[in-house]
C-alpha cells in the first residue's frame, strides 16, 4: 500500500471504531500503510496494553499485521453501548479536541438478536461518536452503514441518493443500521459533514482468502458442506473483496472533495447461486441440489447442536423470496466516479477467488478438507496465497 499523495500532506490524528473486527481491521491497516496518521482506536479492553494487544492479535490473524504500525496505533479503552463511549468526561473531552476525522466501523453486527438488543451499540453507539464529532471543534464522520438499511420490500434498485425508507425490513440488526442512519441524516440536517459507506456482504480479501469466519453465509455454507446439499435457487449473491471495500473507502475518505455524501460499495457483478455452487464443487466437495423446502427440512433435521450453521438455522427463511422480492441490485455511480481511474476495483466472486477462500477455510479448521480433491490440490496450500 503506497503513501497516499492526493491530500493530507500533513499528518492527522484519526479516530477508529471497530479496529478489533473485520472490516476495521482491513481499514486500519489501510488508513496507516497510505498515511502518515496517528489512529487512536476504540476497543473493549481493560487498559491500553490489553487493547493494543487486542489490535495487534486481530491484524495478526488476517495477515495484515506490521510492526511499525504500532506507533501510530492508540488505543482508547471503551464501549460503544455506554455514555461517551465508556470513557471518561475529561478523556472524551481531550480525545474530541485532539482528533482531526472519525471514521466509525464498529458495530454489533449479529443476525440472531433483536432490535432491543442491538440498539445500545450499534444506534447509541452513533449516537455518541456524533457527540464526539461536534465536541470542541467539528469533524467530518466516515460512517460504515449497510445497504440493508436502505432495501426496501420488492424495491429492484437502490441508489446512494435514495432517502431512508420510511421503515426498515423488519430485522433486528437492520432495524438497527437503519435507525443509526436515522441518527446521521439528523446530524447531517445540523451541518455535520457525514460520508456513509454501505457495502452489500464483505467477503474474502483477493489475494490471501482471509476472512471471518463468524459470517453468516459462512456457518450457512459450512451446514450445507457438511450435509452436502444445497438448495435449487436462481438467486444470485453479490459479495466484495474486504480489500476492495477497505481501499475504496479509504481512498474516497482522503479526498476532501468526497466528504459528506452516500456511497454505495458492491461488487458489480452478482454471482448466481448455481455458477457458484459449481465452483465449490470443482474444488472437491460433493453438493446435491434439491428443491428449496426439502433441502432447509433436510438441514433443520439433519445438523447437529455442534454444527457451526446450528445458530443461524431458525434465520433461513420458509420459503425462497418471490422473484419480485429477490435481492435489489445496488447503484454505485458514485463511488465508481470517485474511484475512476485509481485501479480499485473488485475482485469477482470466480473459480479463482473462491477456491482461495475455500483452502483458507479448510487451512483454518473451519472446514474440512473436500473428500475429492479435484483441483483444490492447486490451492489449498498457502504457497496459493503468498
Ligand atoms: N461484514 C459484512 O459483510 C458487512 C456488511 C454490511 C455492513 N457491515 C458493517 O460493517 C461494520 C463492521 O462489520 P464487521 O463485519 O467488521 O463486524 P465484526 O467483525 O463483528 O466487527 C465489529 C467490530 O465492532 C466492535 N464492537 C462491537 N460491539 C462493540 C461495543 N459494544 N463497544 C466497542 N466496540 C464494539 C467489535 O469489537 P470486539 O472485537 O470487542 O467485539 C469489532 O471491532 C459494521 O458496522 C457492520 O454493520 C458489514
Amino acid at each position: 500500500m503506497p503513501a497516499d499523495d492526493q491530500s493530507h500532506p500533513a499528518p492527522r490524528t484519526l479516530f477508529l471504531t471497530g479496529a478489533t473486527g473485520f472490516l476495521g481491521a482491513f481499514i486500519l491497516a489501510e488508513l496507516l500503510g497510505r498515511t502518515a496518521d496517528t489512529v487512536h482506536c476504540l476497543v473493549r479492553a481493560k487498559d491500553d496494553a490489553h487493547g493494543i494487544e487486542r489490535i495487534r492479535d486481530g491484524l495478526t490473524g488476517f495477515g495484515i499485521w506490521r510492526d511499525e504500525y504500532q506507533p501510530r496505533i492508540r488505543p482508547v479503552p471503551g464501549d460503544l453501548t455506554r455514555p461517551l463511549l465508556g470513557m471518561s468526561e475529561q478523556t472524551f473531552s481531550r480525545l474530541a479536541s485532539d482528533i482531526d476525522v472519525i471514521y466509525h466501523a464498529g458495530a454489533q453486527v449479529n443476525f440472531v438478536y433483536p432490535y432491543a438488543a442491538l440498539k445500545a451499540a450499534n444506534v447509541g453507539g452513533t449516537q455518541e461518536v456524533i457527540r464526539l464529532a461536534v465536541r470542541h471543534h467539528v469533524k467530518p464522520v466516515h460512517y460504515v452503514s449497510a445497504i440493508d438499511a436502505m432495501v426496501k420490500l420488492g424495491e429492484v434498485r437502490v441508489k446512494e441518493d435514495d432517502p431512508l425508507p420510511l421503515s426498515p425490513i423488519p430485522h433486528g440488526y437492520v432495524q438497527s443500521k437503519w435507525a443509526a442512519e436515522r441518527a446521521v441524516a439528523a446530524a447531517q440536517a445540523k451541518g455535520l459533514q457525514v460520508s456513509i459507506y454501505r457495502p452489500w456482504l464483505i467477503g474474502a480479501h483477493s489475494q490471501t482468502g482471509v476472512c471471518h469466519t463468524s459470517d453468516y453465509v459462512l456457518r450457512l455454507l459450512h451446514g450445507c458442506l457438511e450435509a452436502g446439499i444445497v438448495p435449487s435457487h436462481e438467486e444470485s449473491l453479490n459479495i466484495s473483496t474486504v480489500d476492495f471495500f477497505s481501499s475504496a473507502l479509504v481512498h474516497i475518505s482522503l479526498n476532501d472533495e468526497n466528504i459528506g455524501k452516500p456511497y454505495h460499495l458492491a461488487n458489480p457483478r452478482g454471482e448466481p447461486l448455481p455458477d457458484l455452487y459449481e465452483r465449490i464443487r470443482s474444488f472437491g466437495y460433493r453438493l446435491d441440489e434439491l428443491p428449496y423446502e426439502v433441502w432447509r427440512d433436510r438441514l433443520n433435521r439433519t445438523l447437529p447442536p455442534a454444527s457451526a450453521a446450528y445458530s443461524v438455522l431458525p434465520l433461513i427463511p420458509e420459503h425462497p423470496a418471490p422473484e419480485g422480492a429477490r435481492h435489489p441490485s445496488i447503484d454505485c455511480t458514485r463511488s465508481l466516479a470517485a474511484l475512476e481511474g485509481t485501479g480499485i476495483t473488485c475482485a469477482p466472486l470466480d473459480e479463482r477467488l473462491v477456491h482461495l477462500q475455500l483452502g483458507y477455510l479448510v487451512d483454518v479448521g473451519f472446514l474440512p478438507p473436500p473428500e475429492h480433491t479435484g483441483r483444490a490440490e492447486l490451492t489449498t496450500t498457502s504457497t496459493a496465497r503468498a
